[in-house]
């Protein structure tokens, strides 16, 4: 098979076939499709779709490209989460301490930034010393002692989606639907986990813009993981507007903390403590949402979610007194409040263009190889609905360079649409794929 011929074939609207499609992810995986082919393919693929065939062949060979993970030599069940992408979403960082706390393992297979939407690993790495590339053993290792394991692709756990979700990110072919589905997908089969829930994302902010189209997203990953024998429940829930106040990998962390902690933005408090309610649901710890929610609630206001983050953030070898200082986490040199240009009401946000907004100030990655700021971001506490006078602070900008820190302002102020009538607040979720 040549690589210029599967490139060609779906540039033209074609179907690839099955063995064409594992040829390529064996390819990717291997080393030997070049990026650049792989990169035409992939805005075909973006361009022209992929059949539900397509897409499920996809996801299985991006699964088998590494090891499955078989998890029941170590605990019984296992729990997973993944989201489908968006800005300010540190969900995982404060989600998966919930539900470890309340007894259910959780191993999850994290990514990176992509696109305008930042990723957890990225988010943690603001940890001086923490790291994600885990052997099968330690995952093992750590899921059997601590219940709590984040991890990143390695040569062993889908390293195409790896290597393709690298090139996504700078190639402008993140918004996908059979991308993202099989991206998740093959991530959540190869690292084992019994059950799966996906928080799939919908608004301005997301890689799906509405709720038709995050649906369908929705029932072809529960599908796939329905096939594979998992147990997979799909939320959809609203990326309109940021979620949480911070955007950028350090600012994220912090408010992952504060939300630990028992405070942190009543928003994305609602919203984790829903979607980790939901875990404990599919995990049958609990027989009504109420209950789930009482032992949510419980696992964070006794400290044991908290104590589970620590944990885990020194097993992968954080340095831990960042984590109990958190103000001595990366800090930006730069930090100037932004002021509401006018009286009224924020009506919307382009919440794709506040995630590049961070992505400039250096937050995430332009090409392939950049290295990340950690201390950079915004903290943008106005939600949809809010009334503001003008010459009320409305956001602050954390930079460390004065240009880019002059135009985050101008982008920041421009993504904010303002009404002189009052409008209504936004829902936190759409629905439920089961
Ligand atoms: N998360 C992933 O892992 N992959 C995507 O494509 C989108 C979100």
């Amino acid at each position: 098979m040549r690589m210029v011929d599967l490139i060609a074939s779906k540039r033209d609207g074609g179907e690839l076939s099955t063995e064409a499609i594992q040829w390529f992810v064996k390819g990717v995986a291997a080393g030997t499709v070049p990026d650049y082919q792989a990169a035409a393919l992939l805005m075909a693929i973006y361009l022209r779709g992929m059949s539900r065939r397509e897409t499920v062949d996809l996801t299985l060979a991006m699964a088998h490209s590494g090891e499955q993970l078989d998890l029941h030599d170590t605990v019984p069940f296992t729990i997973d989460k993944h989201s489908s992408g968006g800005v300010g979403d540190k969900t995982t960082l404060v989600v998966q301490p919930l539900v470890a706390a309340c007894g259910v393992p959780v191993g999850k297979m994290s990514g990176r930034g992509l696109g305008s939407s930042g990723g957890t690993l990225d988010k943690m790495e603001s940890v001086r010393g923490w790291h994600c590339d885990l052997s099968m053993p330690q995952f093992k290792q750590q899921l059997r002692e601590i219940g709590l394991v984040l991890a990143g692709q390695t040569a062993d756990l889908a390293p195409a989606d790896g290597k393709l979700y690298a090139l996504r990110d700078v190639t402008g072919t993140v918004a996908s639907m059979p991308l993202i589905a099989a991206s998740i997908m093959s991530k959540k089969l190869a690292a084992g986990a019994d059950a799966i829930l996906l928080d799939v994302k919908v608004g301005s902010g997301a890689f799906m813009k509405t709720v038709p189209a995050a649906r369908e997203l929705a029932e072809i990953m529960v599908n796939i993981g329905h096939d594979a024998g998992r147990q997979t429940v799909a939320l959809l829930s609203d990326m309109n507007q940021p979620l949480g106040h911070a955007i950028g990998n350090a600012l994220e962390l912090k408010e992952a903390i504060t939300t630990l902690h028992g405070d942190g933005p009543p928003d994305f408090w609602a919203h984790c403590r829903e979607v980790a309610a939901q875990m404990l649901l599919l995990a049958e710890k609990a027989e009504t949402l109420a209950q789930a929610q009482e032992q949510i609630d419980q696992a964070r206001v006794s400290g044991r979610a908290w104590h589970k983050f620590r944990q885990m953030a020194i097993a992968q070898g954080g340095d831990v007194s960042q984590i109990d200082e958190p103000d001595t986490l990366p800090q930006a040199r730069y930090v100037e409040t932004v002021c509401a240009p006018q009286d009224g009401f924020a009506a919307a946000f382009d919440t794709d263009a506040l995630g590049w907004c961070t992505v400039y100030l250096g937050a995430g990655r332009l090409v392939k190889t950049d290295t990340l700021d950690h201390a950079v971001g915004l903290l943008l506490p106005l939600k949809v609905g809010d009334r503001v006078t003008k010459g009320q602070p409305i956001a602050v900008i954390h930079a460390n360079d004065p240009n880019k820190l002059a135009q985050a302002k101008t982008n920041l102020l421009a993504t904010i649409t303002w009404t002189n009538d009052p409008v209504p607040g936004l829902p936190h979720f759409y629905g439920t794929v089961a």
